[in-house]
């Protein structure tokens, strides 16, 4: 199948996209591939089941075209992305795959690996559907080269409410000291890791949560852009109780992935797990209802974003089938049936709300209301190699400890990644 693909491999002129846009008209080109390709880390569970009602959509919307399932397991796209790097290297590119808005593209766009969407995005009538924010997130350059088909919010906290009561504890704590407080309550109390986490990546997710809680929204942003030095003494800080904090997880974190930790969480074994929205829909994956959310304390209004988006790669066998199932993410429906199942808010702001949670429906009022910040760890905030590189910080200090060699890692990589925002 792939070769056949490869055979087919062709640059995409914006004049395709254009013809593109109206879905199947290539129909009769016999030689044209019709088979699509979608690249995606949404293997299981709730992720599995947003990816299904997209596919729904896409039969329907893209006759002729069948969806072909390029998966590749790990959350956050810890693998997936590693083995696009190779297939891309090689050219052997699925027709699409799954990034995030914002600056983990830049790469991408400067090694010429995806197609400007830009007439593609203005005909389907994005620019006046999507938050002005959010299309400045996706601009480089004046260009667009990817499609969002929603928003997650990244800093959120799940309880386990059992866990927490037997405890004694009633109430979400109103600040980063209580927070500790009551996992030291937890641990008093019998529970060994009051705190679920994983791997490298959930743990940058953590560290960005009490540096937004210690700098506020706007020193958070701009630590990403410039503004705010690594080396300060706020820096200092907030890695130093996030070394506390870390203290109060399990000790098998590296070795798991988010869902893995999850489990803890729905097993009683932990009574707190940091994860983004995507949690909810794994949550009601595995039949549990006994949670509750709150923002991470100390974050106030900030809703730390990030939006799951698709591109068409410049080496698509199947652009026309590609840039149909793009039509169908940025569609209403799609975004309205796939927010539905994975648990994230439409992209769109037209988007229809049937079907979603009360938790959905608050996130999407918070989405209007409260201050935009954006997250490394899923890409909105730091390119790819940052986030690499930030990602390995976090994994070695969580063997080491060592505050100082985490903050000189992480001023190191925003001195050298910088300058690519
Ligand atoms: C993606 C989500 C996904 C989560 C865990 C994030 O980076 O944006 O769609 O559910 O990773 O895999």
């Amino acid at each position: 199948m792939r070769s056949t693909r490869r055979a087919l491999t062709a640059v995409v002129s914006a004049a395709a996209l254009l013809v593109a846009s109206a879905c199947g008209s290539g129909d009769d080109d016999e030689s044209r591939a019709t088979t699509v390709e979608v690249f995606t880390w949404w293997a299981e569970g709730g992720e599995k089941a947003g990816l299904d009602a997209l596919v729904a959509r896409f039969a329907a919307d893209c006759a002729g075209q069948t969806f072909e399932n390029g998966v590749v397991a790990g959350g956050a796209g810890i693998n997936a992305k590693q083995v696009l790097d190779a297939r891309l290297r090689q050219n052997d590119p699925p027709d699409t795959f799954q990034v995030h808005a914002g600056a983990e593209l830049l790469d991408r766009i400067d090694a010429g690996q995806v197609a400007d969407l830009t007439a593609a995005f203005d005909s389907w009538g994005l620019r006046e559907a999507l938050p002005d924010g959010l299309v400045e997130g996706l601009t480089v350059n004046g260009k667009i080269y990817s499609v969002p088909a929603g928003v997650h919010r990244a800093n959120v906290v799940w309880t386990n409410d059992q866990v927490l009561s037997d405890a004694g504890i009633l109430l979400p704590p109103k600040s980063l000291a209580e927070f500790v407080g009551n996992l030291k309550r937890l641990r008093a109390a019998g529970v060994e890791s009051p705190l679920a986490l994983g791997r490298d990546w959930t743990q940058l997710m953590l560290l960005e949560a009490v540096l937004l809680s210690e700098l506020g929204p706007q020193r958070f942003t701009g630590l990403f852009t410039g503004t705010t030095p690594w080396t300060g003494t706020v820096v200092t800080k907030a890695i130093k109780d996030y070394g506390t904090i870390l203290e109060y997880s399990n000790a098998d974190r590296d070795s798991l992935d988010w869902p893995q930790a999850q489990r803890l969480l729905i097993d009683g074994k932990a009574g707190y797990q940091l994860m983004g929205d995507w949690a909810a829909a794994e949550l009601t994956a595995n039949s549990f209802a006994g949670y509750d959310t709150f923002v991470f304390p100390g974050n106030g209004t900030a809703f730390q974003w990030l939006a799951d988006s698709f591109t068409l790669t410049t080496g698509a066998a199947n652009p026309d089938g590609a840039t149909c199932w793009l039509r169908t993410v940025a569609s209403a429906p799609g975004q309205q049936a796939f927010n539905a199942r994975k648990g994230s808010i439409p992209a769109r702001t037209d988007a229809p709300t049937e079907g979603f949670t009360d938790y959905q429906i608050a996130t999407a009022a918070d989405w209007k209301s409260g201050l935009p910040v954006p997250s490394c760890a899923h890409g909105s905030a730091c390119s790819q190699p940052w986030q690499n590189a930030a990602n390995a910080a976090l994994g070695a200090f969580s063997t080491s400890g060592d505050a100082g060699v985490l903050q000189s890692a992480l001023a190191a990589a925003a001195k050298q990644f910088i300058r690519r925002q």
